[in-house]
Parts: C-alpha cells; sequence; structure tokens
C-alpha cells in the first residue's frame, strides 16, 4: 500500500466552552464532538448539522483491583491536530482512499495515574479509544469493564442480530426501537433461540440504526487486537452500553502491559447510500509493516467441491460411497474450473476427522490438517491443479477445537505451502454457545466464547502464521472485521454472516440479503459465495437417497445472483454453483468469469435498507463498468440513468434482466439479456421481479 501525500498540520479547531466542555469539529464542520468531565466523569456527545446523534454518554474503564477510569478524573491536558492522506490499497472497493480527520487528545488524571483519550472527527463520524499507558502504580492491566455509552434514543431503530449466542453471527436481522433488544424479542420475532439462555442481552455490531431524525448511523469498532469483541447492550430510554465478551473467569481483557483499546466507531450518513461509501474502518487501521512483503497476495475467484455437499446435499465431507473430495471428480472440477479461467478450487473433507456428526459440538474427533482422506492424493492434484494454471484452495475445518489446530499450524501451513496452495478456507463451527475449550493456566478445562479475547488473539496467530508462508486466509465463523485486512491484506476474505450456504439447507428468506450490505458488509468484504443457478429442484433428501426435496429452494433469481458479485465486494469471490449448472446458463455464466474482483470507484445509485440497493463500480484496469441491483419480495420498475458514465464516451451495454414473468419463489430462472450501444445520456426501462435484480456490464468502446 503506498501513500500518496500526507498533510499534517496543527492547528486550533477545539474550542472550550462552558461546564468544561471541549467542541471538536469535523474538517467541513458538519460532525462536532463534545467533550467534558462532570463530577470526574467523562462525557462525550456528537452532533451531526447540528441535530444529535449520540446524546451525553458516559466513558471509562474499570481495571483489576479497584481502578476505577470512570470516576475522580480530571483535564490535565488537552491537544488538537488535523490530518489528511490520501492512501492506495493493494486491492479493494476504491483505488485511491482519503483519510481526513481532526483530531482531539484529552489526557485525563486520576490522582497520579492517567489515561488518554484519543478523539478522531471524520466527515463522516466520529472515533475514540481509550489508551493507559504503563505506570509502575498500575498492578494489573486487566479490564473488568468497559463503561462507554450510546446514548441513542427509543425512537432509534436499529438492524441488529444477537450477541451472546450460539451460533456467532449467522442470524437473519431484527429491526425494531433499540430498547427492545433481547433474546426473548428475537425469538418471538426472527428466529427462536430461546433454548439458548447464557449470557446477557446485547446486540452484535455492526450495528446500524436509523434515527427518528433522519440520519443513518453504524456503530462498530476498528482494529481489534488483543481485546474483547464489543457488543451492544441495551440499558433502557435508547441507552446502549459497551459489553465485552468475557473469559471464562469473567475478566473482560487480560493485557499484561499498557491499554491501547480498539476504536469505537460512530459512522453517520444522511441516507442509506452514503452510508456505504465510509471508509472509516480502514483508515482508522495501519498499513502493512513495511518490512513485511505482500505482494504475493493476489485476489481471485474460485470454484468448489462444496456445494455438492451443503447444497446439492448429494456427496459428503467424511469417508463414504458419495464421498465429494475424491481423486477423480477433483480432477474433472480442475478441469471446468481451468477452461473457464478461474484462479482456484476449493475442496473440503480431504482430510482425516470428518464423520457424520462433525459440525456442532467442538469435542468431537479431532480433525487432522496433514492426513488426507484415502481418495484423496494432494501431492498428485496439487501438481494437476499447477499443470492446468490454477491452485487448490485448501480448507481447514477445526470444529473450533482451537489446542488441536495451534498444535499443527506449521505443519499444516508448511504442507500446502509445499504443494503450492495460496489460499485455505478456515472454519470454526461449534455451534454451543460459550463452548470453546481451553486448557488454562492451572491445567483444568475452561470453555471460552467465541468472540472473546481468546479467539481474537488465535485468529491473529493464524494470520501472522500464514503470512509467513505466504498463504492467504478466506475465514468462516470469523471474529467480524474490524479492518485488519489492510494491516494484513493476506486476510482476504471472511463470512461471518448467514451467507448463501443457509439457503442450501434452510432458508434466509428473500430479503436478508437487501440488509446485509448495511450491516455486515460495512465491516468489509464477505465470502457470501454467489452465483447459485439452479435455484429449485437441487436438494437431494440425503446422499444415498436421491430423491429431490421439493422444498428447497434458493429464494432468488439468477440476475439477482449474477448482481451479488457488484453488490457484495469481496476480492476473492466464488462461483458457488456445480458446473453443469453452469452450463444450463453459458451466457450468465460469462458475467461471472468476467467480472472483476478489484476495483477503482464505486458509485451508489440508489438504495433503502431492507429494500433495495443499486450499485456500480469501475474495473481497476479497465474503463469498463459493472452494475450490480437487487431488491427484496417487492417488484421495482426501473427508468435506469447512465450519468454515471464518461461524457462523450460510448459503452457497449450488456444487461442480464428479468423476465416479465420471472419470480423468486415461482419462476426464479427466467432472464433476459439485451446488448446495446449507451453513452452517459441513455435511459432504460427494465424492471426487477419480486426477490430479483440485474446485472450489467459496461464496456467502454474505443
Ligand atoms: C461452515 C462453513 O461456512 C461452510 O462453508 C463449510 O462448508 C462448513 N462449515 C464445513 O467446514
Amino acid at each position: 500500500m503506498k501513500k500518496i501525500f500526507i498533510v499534517f498540520t496543527l492547528i486550533l479547531f477545539t474550542s472550550c466552552g462552558m461546564n468544561n466542555q471541549v467542541v471538536t469539529k469535523s474538517p467541513d464542520s458538519s460532525v462536532e464532538l463534545s467533550f467534558k468531565v462532570n463530577d470526574g466523569r467523562p462525557y462525550y456527545s456528537i452532533k451531526k448539522n447540528n441535530k444529535i446523534i449520540v446524546d451525553e454518554s458516559l466513558l471509562g474503564l474499570m481495571l483489576k483491583n479497584n481502578l476505577d477510569f470512570t470516576n475522580d478524573l480530571e483535564i490535565k491536558s488537552i491537544s488538537s491536530s488535523s490530518h489528511s492522506s490520501k492512501w492506495s490499497p493493494t486491492f479493494g472497493e476504491e483505488k485511491n482512499i482519503l483519510n481526513e480527520y481532526n483530531q482531539m487528545k484529552v489526557l485525563l488524571s486520576k490522582d497520579s495515574l492517567e489515561m488518554l483519550l484519543l478523539f478522531k472527527i471524520f466527515n463522516d463520524g466520529v472515533a475514540f479509544k481509550y489508551d493507559v499507558p504503563n505506570q509502575k502504580n498500575i498492578i494489573s492491566y486487566n479490564i473488568i469493564d468497559e463503561k462507554t455509552e450510546f446514548n441513542l434514543s427509543s425512537d432509534d431503530k436499529a438492524w441488529w442480530i444477537p450477541a451472546f449466542s450460539y451460533r456467532r453471527y449467522e442470524f437473519l436481522h431484527a429491526f425494531s426501537s433499540v430498547d427492545s433488544i433481547s433474546k426473548k424479542y428475537f425469538s418471538k420475532n426472527v428466529e427462536d433461540i430461546s433454548y439458548d439462555s447464557l449470557g446477557i442481552d446485547a446486540a452484535h455490531t455492526p450495528f446500524t440504526l436509523k434515527k427518528k431524525n433522519g440520519f443513518y448511523v453504524t456503530i462498530h469498532e476498528a482494529n481489534l487486537v488483543n481485546y474483547s469483541s464489543m457488543t451492544l447492550a441495551p440499558k433502557g430510554n435508547g441507552l446502549l452500553e459497551a459489553e465485552l465478551y468475557p473469559w471464562s473467569d469473567g475478566t473482560k481483557v487480560k493485557l499484561n502491559s499498557n491499554i491501547s483499546s480498539p476504536w469505537r466507531t460512530i459512522q453517520i450518513a444522511e441516507n442509506s447510500s452514503d452510508l456505504l461509501l465510509s471508509n472509516m474502518i480502514l483508515n482508522l487501521n495501519d498499513d502493512p509493516d513495511e518490512e513485511i512483503d505482500f505482494s504475493w497476495v493476489k485476489p481471485g475467484k474460485y470454484m468448489g467441491v462444496w456445494w455438492e455437499m451443503i447444497g446439492t446435499n448429494e456427496s459428503t465431507w467424511w469417508p463414504s460411497a458419495n464421498h465429494g473430495a475424491n481423486n477423480k471428480k477433483v480432477t474433472e472440477y480442475i478441469d471446468f474450473a481451468s477452461e473457464h479461467g478461474f484462479d482456484g478450487l476449493l475442496v473440503e473433507g480431504w482430510n482425516e476427522g470428518w464423520h457424520p456428526g462433525w459440525c456442532c459440538s467442538g469435542n468431537g474427533n479431532p480433525f487432522s490438517f496433514t492426513k488426507t482422506q484415502r481418495d484423496f492424493n494432494l501431492p498428485y492434484l496439487s501438481e494437476y491443479a499447477l499443470d492446468k494454471g490454477i491452485r487448490l484452495v485448501g480448507h481447514h475445518e477445526t470444529g473450533g477445537q482451537i489446542q488441536n489446530y495451534e498444535n499443527q499450524l506449521d505443519d499444516a501451513f508448511s504442507l500446502y505451502q509445499k504443494h503450492g496452495i495460496k489460499f485455505i478456507k478456515t472454519g470454526y463451527v461449534n455451534d454451543v454457545s460459550k463452548n470453546i475449550k481451553r486448557i488454562d493456566e492451572n491445567g483444568e478445562t475452561v470453555f471460552e466464547w467465541h468472540h472473546g479475547q481468546y479467539m481474537i488473539n488465535h485468529m491473529q496467530r493464524v494470520i501472522e502464521k500464514a503470512a509467513e508462508y505466504e498463504i492467504s486466509i478466506i475465514k468462516h465463523e470469523p471474529i467480524k472485521d474490524t479492518g485488519l485486512r489492510r494491516k494484513y491484506p493476506n486476510f482476504i476474505s471472511r463470512e461471518g454472516a448467514k451467507g448463501q450456504e443457509f439457503n442450501g439447507f434452510s432458508s434466509n428468506g428473500v430479503n436478508h440479503i437487501t440488509i446485509l450490505p448495511f450491516t455486515r458488509m460495512l465491516s468489509g468484504p464477505m465470502d457470501y459465495t454467489p452465483g447459485i443457478f439452479k435455484l429449485n429442484n437441487f436438494r437431494y433428501v440425503s446422499p444415498d437417497n436421491r430423491v429431490i426435496d421439493k422444498n428447497a429452494i434458493v429464494p432468488s433469481t439468477i440476475t439477482k445472483e449474477l448482481a451479488l458479485y457488484v453488490v457484495l465486494y469481496s476480492p476473492m469471490q466464488m462461483a458457488a454453483d456445480l458446473p453443469n449448472h453452469y452450463l444450463a446458463h453459458p451466457k450468465a455464466f460469462e458475467f461471472i468469469k468476467n467480472v472483476p474482483v478489484d476495483w477503482s470507484e464505486r458509485k451508489l445509485i440508489d438504495s433503502e435498507i431492507g429494500s433495495h440497493l443499486i450499485i456500480a463500480r469501475r474495473d481497476k484496469y479497465s474503463e469498463n463498468w459493472y452494475v450490480g441491483g437487487i431488491t427484496n419480495e417487492n417488484e421495482k420498475i426501473l427508468s435506469f440513468d447512465f450519468s454515471f458514465l464518461d461524457e462523450n464516451k460510448n459503452y457497449k451495454l450488456n444487461l442480464f434482466s428479468d423476465s416479465s414473468d420471472t419470480h423468486w419463489r415461482d419462476n426464479p430462472m427466467e432472464y433476459q439479456i439485451s446488448n446495446q450501444e449507451i453513452d452517459s445520456n441513455s435511459i432504460l426501462e427494465f424492471r426487477m421481479a419480486p426477490g430479483g435484480g440485474f446485472a450489467m456490464e459496461i464496456i467502454l468502446q474505443h
């Protein structure tokens, strides 16, 4: 990543008012952060265009040994600075990213002890963090509680998923008043999780809300390293309080020395589209260490011996007559993926440890990451793939057995490195709350939460170790993205929500995908695995019973599946369906083959959360544009305006749109293709079917 320019000046934009209150504004003055200490307690509030976004809210940390950094505090000093720079990610949604903010550092003291609060005020929101430097009178840096509040209003409504629940981030979204956040509400209105009673009522981040005053706001965190995930717990009257996932002994964060918390972020936009344009999370992360070369990390597209296990249900991960990862099948997939220009082929179920009950207890057979199943010849197949110009994508399902995985990390990575494998999809399925087994310092077995510091540190170890072996990671059942992909480009993608796979073995419903871009996707790229073309009559009752399960449908249309390659950004994109299903739609498959995974710019054409989203992206390596549009269960008639294109240039348009009869439930696989010349003055009318969408390829004509 290259910095293009940096301007760093000290200016005075922080003003001191009554009640000890200091106010700092964003570079464009639209966002205003106020900070004060009242009766020894620190408070902040945020306004945008003079309207309240977050009302007066408490800040502070409580450390072990009764060190309470929420009261008896005094302001020791305040300093301000401003920053403006541009940087270029190695790959991403935009070629150049502007990082511009005003910063305020507040040094607070409590007797002889000090804590630093850092605020960055951007044009699109506010971020702040806690730093407790090393000090001789601090006995322990362990955090017992973080007291950060977000004082919203009971009238503000949020899209949220429950935290402290068994299935990590894999839930549909509730949409309710912030005061309603509870497992009870979720069970009644969204999905039944009433049997999962461990832990408090709280919501995960990114947490997106529509405020009564019209603003769209997302609360999240950036640069989550050696800390614990922040969730948001409702306290009534619109107040949310940060709730960190605890260790099994109740401590929230364990540290041997100074505290440097992740950034708490509040992104603010006047409409749902602008929310998607914020780069704040990446801007709050660091560039890669200069001495580490990441030039080997390359974006790409892959297929997989995968949907036939999770979707069509014709193969197994475990040894059986229908074992998917066998030499014959894998070579056929390699041939197909290579012929159609893919970069990789994922193969799941290649290793020992799989059995029919593998998935859910976290305490079953340990997986081996070096021993292959008898019908899978790793040296032969990896060589065969390399000869055909593609690479196998490795797979490490850990089942949430962390110690077992860590014991094998070096051997597993060096095996894959030896065979030219550049990407590994990792997985942490363990469908029980607070069930990550750990042997503690006293040799006792304890159980940790998936999102606590233990797992955050584990994921960090994996990503750093993978970089040593020049391997990129596509993480499933991950910790949420907080922008670490900037510093570790090999953290190329991750899941972390209900993805396409749930449409294989259950259903996400038709509207989920119109909420994801404004919630989960605000944290970073997602391995959603789009591109299912056979949307009904695709699933067998079981691998041994080849009767079609008529109830299984992917609630989408083929055009929407194409649109997802543009809508859902990921530098490592999967074409998830089976080769035969692609051969039935060669022209639509051509779109998947052509669509880029690395972009120079994006234009949000139109959106509303839960309703629709239309986005245009320009290829990084040409002047071609790709547009994706998706809608919820309701049809949308569009009068599509191409004014985002460069003036006085001619383009060829390939449009994949729903036909007049297309419908996600009854007729999802019908679409029409039109090819025509267009320019920036063109306007085109067409339809998005209920649950449908459209995809465009716009090629510059020379
Ligand atoms: C869950 C992952 O999300 C899925 O993609 C994978 O196939 C299974 N775990 C098995 O590892």
